[in-house]
């Protein structure tokens, strides 16, 4: 088993099965008011150079909920690469804390501190991934349907969750319709581990630039905002480049029976219209809600097994 949560390409089929599956359980066993303390008297550190709501706050509740305790480091308090490297900052981590949660732009950092901390890190979201949001998707996915049996379409930006969502779908035997700009497909190293898995399990990958052909008989339509964080000075070009990818009510009509995805926050009127995130079809606060209980299991899952 890894020792960190940095892409779902690191973990199995099976692993990843599990993890949502106890995930499944955690939910109903809140819902009947039942907190197993799991994780009583371990310690998680937050480290966020991005901005986060869904994030910050599903990790730190998950570890409440699981007898655990979070930290939150501000990078102005770290200061990593000018008061210290990165590497002293997980050797020191290590010595100190069961697990630490980054989010970052660079996934180099998070491979780096990866390498050297003794402890789990999870990826809280980087340029590149976004693995703790697609298992929260897959459980979203799997309370409506057999994951196995449906078409998902992802329309927009290939980032880094288009990119996680890619590896997930890979990894686990699903099926996935990419429709993005051939100019922003999804990262050339991701698209290869995402091949590579495939072959294996039987996944079947399809991407292309028609937004139409993409959501056609789907049966979730996921999109995500078109500049992320980082890229907002980008975000003029990337309106007028992107525009033809806008999940809307006329975009739609083609998926009559699709449920509706998105990562949030949403930039409305851009990616998605109002009419159709606030829709009957949106399942986009479930996504949300299920960020708390898939993390919880993958904090379980990393964290539980040390001393
Ligand atoms: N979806 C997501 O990661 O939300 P935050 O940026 O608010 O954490
Ligand atoms: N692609 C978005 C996801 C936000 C949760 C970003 O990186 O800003």
């Amino acid at each position: 088993m890894p020792k960190d949560f940095l892409s779902v390409a690191d973990w199995s089929a099976d692993e990843l099965r599990g993890m949502l599956a106890r995930a499944r359980e955690l939910k109903d066993l809140l819902k009947r008011g039942e907190r197993p303390q799991t994780l009583e008297g371990r310690t998680l550190v937050m480290y966020f150079e991005h901005p986060s709501l869904r994030t910050r706050v599903t990790f730190e509740a998950g570890m409440t909920q699981l007898g655990g305790h979070a930290i939150l480091l501000r990078p102005e308090e770290v200061g990593i690469g000018t008061r210290e490297p990165a590497s002293d900052v997980a050797r020191n981590l290590s010595r100190w804390v069961d697990g630490l949660m980054a989010r970052a732009p660079s996934h180099a950092l998070l491979e780096e501190l990866a390498r050297v901390a003794t402890i789990p890190i999870v990826n809280g979201l980087t340029d590149l991934l976004h693995p703790c949001q697609v298992m929260a998707d897959l459980l979203t996915i799997s309370e409506r349907a057999d994951p196995e049996r449906v078409e998902i379409a992802y329309v927009g930006d290939g980032n880094n969750v288009a990119n996680s969502l890619l590896l997930a779908c890979s990894v686990l035997g699903l099926r996935l319709r990419l429709g993005t700009p051939a100019s922003h497909r999804p990262a050339v190293r991701v698209r290869r581990q995402a091949e590579e898995r495939a072959a294996r399990s039987g996944a079947r990958i399809l991407w292309t630039e028609d937004p139409v052909e993409a959501v056609r008989g789907a049966d979730f339509v996921y999109t995500d905002v078109w500049a992320s964080m980082g890229q907002e000075t980008e975000a003029q070009t990337r309106r007028k480049i992107f525009r033809p990818y806008q999940v809307n009510a006329r975009l739609l009509q083609h998926a009559p029976d699709a449920l509706v995805m998105h990562d949030l926050p949403a930039h409305r009127g851009e990616e998605i219209t109002d009419e159709v995130l606030d829709g009957p079809r949106s399942i986009v606060f479930d996504q949300a809600e299920n960020r708390l209980h898939a993390q919880k299991a993958i904090l379980e899952r990393l964290l539980s097994r040390r001393r």
